[in-house]
């Protein structure tokens, strides 16, 4: 239990120059994942899996990310992405994202463990190719971009895009991992494309790895999302779908199946009634009547088990969705299958106020519906065997998964989410634990862990002539880190993230913040900079979550 824990913090410091998994935390949880039996990896903090979750799961209402991926799927039927905002193109962000999605696995060597979801379907040079024609993977990057940051790659926000995608318009849920790393340049080409003969696709599922069968309930899925969500343009497919003159498909899209924007058996069924209008089945064109090709490759059986059982074809799509999401390079490592955390402190924010160490947060119930009678409290634990606690504030809910699932929430010091709780610096907080209707929620005695070992303090401030700004940081006595460091977040020409360590130089004489904590200032040049606070403490690297801008600060005295 302990071996494969270590295994997957060793695979996710791979990936991520930083962490901030605290090594504690880490050691009791082995110990209690032992005791119980089971393994649930997913501890809270962990910088990433904290992130992912968030975009996986926290994605219409409040706190939920500005580019939050829900918002370009809802209805399924949206076509932000057409420049024209044309409500009748006929085309679906939903659908474009599924297809980036396929079309940046199906490079996937599973010879040689090459390519795979990677995000190289970024890349221009890549999206050039032949077998990648159309505008929809340029359309999803715009977003794409929003949402990468430093947890999450460009590779797990076109797969979170996919899934949010299926999820929303009525498909099954699907188990997602996190970790997929960008590819610098792009994969070898191997995206499936119409024309090729049976035995040319299936040596290309082959290589992408899914068996025959697994490649008829692949298309039928992908052409269940694009027959459902999608369809094929007459722009870029000339040879399969001609002019429609279509008030209703003004981009002379030929819809896979008779229900665009909803997710059922219905390419299935009217495969097998002999009624479909998918344009790769019933095309003028028998060369790229691919479909056909493939769904009847077993005598049509996969595709008759379909229009049988609308289940069978929804767990069967759950299955391989997840199964192509989750087609990287063999050298990634994905993490544990992510699942809402049940109780999620969110936007936890120390600061130090003089003489009081400021505590801001909301907690997060997943799946329950605001209720007046419901009671939650936050403990907080303190360095000297102290426990305080308060009464918390109901705000408001968020919701994801189509609807399917509402969350609650709640602000540490009451609906005012900028209000923290107030705590005596030299007691600090070690951790947190709450109360719900008298129930404790403290995963499994680990109590949610907070570092207040370094925080921003409030005497940073900007302007003051000659520099442009100070940053202070408000260090523990005893702590004693090896080093603090401003961090930033650098994206480069390829869109791949990396972190920038600027280190604070120790202050040669302790400058006193209070009785417990002193200053590590810097002054700062830079007033765009927008930064988080990075420390190392006993060999582990620690970060605060919560991006600090410059133009927070108050201005400098005189
Ligand atoms: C033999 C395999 C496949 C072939 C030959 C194929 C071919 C095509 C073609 C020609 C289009 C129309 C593109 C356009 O008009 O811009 C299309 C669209 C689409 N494909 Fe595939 N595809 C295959 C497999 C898949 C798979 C496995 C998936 C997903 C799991 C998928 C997802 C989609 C989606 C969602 C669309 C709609 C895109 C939109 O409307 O923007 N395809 N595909
Ligand atoms: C997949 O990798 C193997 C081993 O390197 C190689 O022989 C094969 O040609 C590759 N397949 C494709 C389609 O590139
Ligand atoms: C059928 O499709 C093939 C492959 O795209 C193309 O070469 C051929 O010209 C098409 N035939 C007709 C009649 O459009
Ligand atoms: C276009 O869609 C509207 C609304 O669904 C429908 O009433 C109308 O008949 C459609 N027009 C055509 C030509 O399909
Ligand atoms: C599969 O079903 C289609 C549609 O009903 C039919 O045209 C085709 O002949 C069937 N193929 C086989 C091998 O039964
Ligand atoms: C979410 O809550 C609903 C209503 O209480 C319940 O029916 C459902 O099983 C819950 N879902 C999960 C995944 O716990
Ligand atoms: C809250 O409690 C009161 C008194 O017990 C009860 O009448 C009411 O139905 C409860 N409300 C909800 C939403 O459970
Ligand atoms: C909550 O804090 C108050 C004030 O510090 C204290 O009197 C009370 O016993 C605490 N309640 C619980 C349940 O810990
Ligand atoms: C909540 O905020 C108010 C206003 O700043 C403050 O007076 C109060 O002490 C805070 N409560 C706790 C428990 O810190
Ligand atoms: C910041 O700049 C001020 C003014 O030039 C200088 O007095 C101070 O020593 C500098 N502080 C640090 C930490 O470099």
């Amino acid at each position: 239990m302990c071996a494969s824990w270590w295994a997957y913090l060793g695979s996710v410091d791979k990936h991520h120059s930083i962490l901030s998994t605290p090594k504690m935390g880490f050691l009791v949880a082995c110990g209690t994942l032992a005791l119980l039996g089971t393994a649930h990896a997913y501890i809270w903090p962990s910088p990433q899996l904290d992130a992912l979750e968030a975009v996986r799961f926290d994605q219409l209402g409040f706190n939920t990310l500005a580019a939050s991926l829900a918002n370009f799927v809802q209805p399924c039927n949206l076509f932000l992405f057409d420049p024209t905002i044309n409500p009748n193109s006929g085309r679906s962000d939903a659908a474009d994202w599924i297809r980036t999605a396929y079309h940046d696995a199906a490079t996937h060597n599973s010879t040689d463990g090459t390519g795979g979801m990677d995000g190289s379907i970024r890349l221009p040079a890549e999206q050039a190719r032949a077998e990648n024609v159309g505008n929809g993977f340029a359309n999803t990057m715009g977003i794409v971009l929003a949402v990468v940051d430093r947890y999450v790659s460009n590779a797990d926000a076109i797969a979170l895009g996919a899934l949010i995608a299926i999820e929303t318009c009525g498909g099954p849920e699907i188990a997602f991992r996190g970790g997929r790393i960008d590819a610098p340049v792009p994969n070898a080409p191997g995206v499936p494309v119409p024309e090729q003969g049976l035995d040319s696709h299936i040596a290309s599922f082959a290589r992408q790895g899914f068996t025959q069968t697994e490649m008829i309930g692949l298309v039928a899925c992908g052409v269940l999302r694009r027959h459902t969500f999608g369809g094929v343009q007459h722009s870029v497919f000339p040879n399969i779908v001609g002019v429609l003159n279509d008030p209703n498909s003004t981009d002379d899209v030929a819809h896979f199946d008779s229900t665009f924007v909803t997710f059922d058996n219905n390419i299935a069924v009217e495969y097998i009634a002999g009624t479909t209008k998918d344009p790769l089945v019933v095309g003028f064109n028998d060369t790229t009547n691919s479909d056909k090709r493939i769904f009847g490759s077993d005598g049509n059986a996969t595709m008759h088990s379909f229009a049988n059982s609308p289940e069978l074809f929804a767990s069967t799509c759950a299955d391989l969705f997840a199964r192509m999401l989750d087609t990287v390079p063999s050298d990634v490592q994905l993490t544990d299958v992510i699942t809402p955390l049940p109780v999620k402190p969110s936007s936890v924010k120390l600061i130090m106020d003089g003489d009081t160490l400021q505590l801001f947060g909301l907690v997060r119930l997943w799946n329950t519906t605001e209720d007046p009678n419901r009671t939650v409290r936050v403990l907080w634990h303190d360095h000297v065997g102290g426990t305080g606690n308060n009464t918390l504030s109901f705000i408001d809910t968020s919701s994801s998964t189509g609807g399917k699932y509402t969350a609650t929430w709640y602000g540490f010091n009451s609906t005012i989410t900028s209000r923290p709780l107030l705590l005596d610096p030299v007691a600090g907080v070690t951790s947190l634990s709450f109360v719900v209707d008298g129930v404790l929620k403290d995963q499994g005695g680990l109590g949610f862990a907070i570092q207040d070992g370094f925080m921003l303090s409030q005497t940073s401030c900007q302007g003051g002539a000659p520099v442009t700004g100070r940053v202070d940081v408000a260090v523990r006595n005893g702590v004693n880190p090896s080093r603090v460091y401003l961090e930033q977040i650098n994206i480069d020409s390829v869109q791949i993230r990396s972190i920038t360590e600027i280190d604070i130089t120790p202050p040669t004489q302790p400058v006193a913040a209070n009785s417990a904590y002193s200053l590590w200032s810097m002054n700062l040049t830079d007033q765009g900079m927008t930064f988080t606070i990075g420390a190392e403490i006993d060999g582990v690297k620690y970060s605060t979550t919560d991006p600090i801008s410059f133009f927070d600060f108050a201005p400098c005295p005189e």
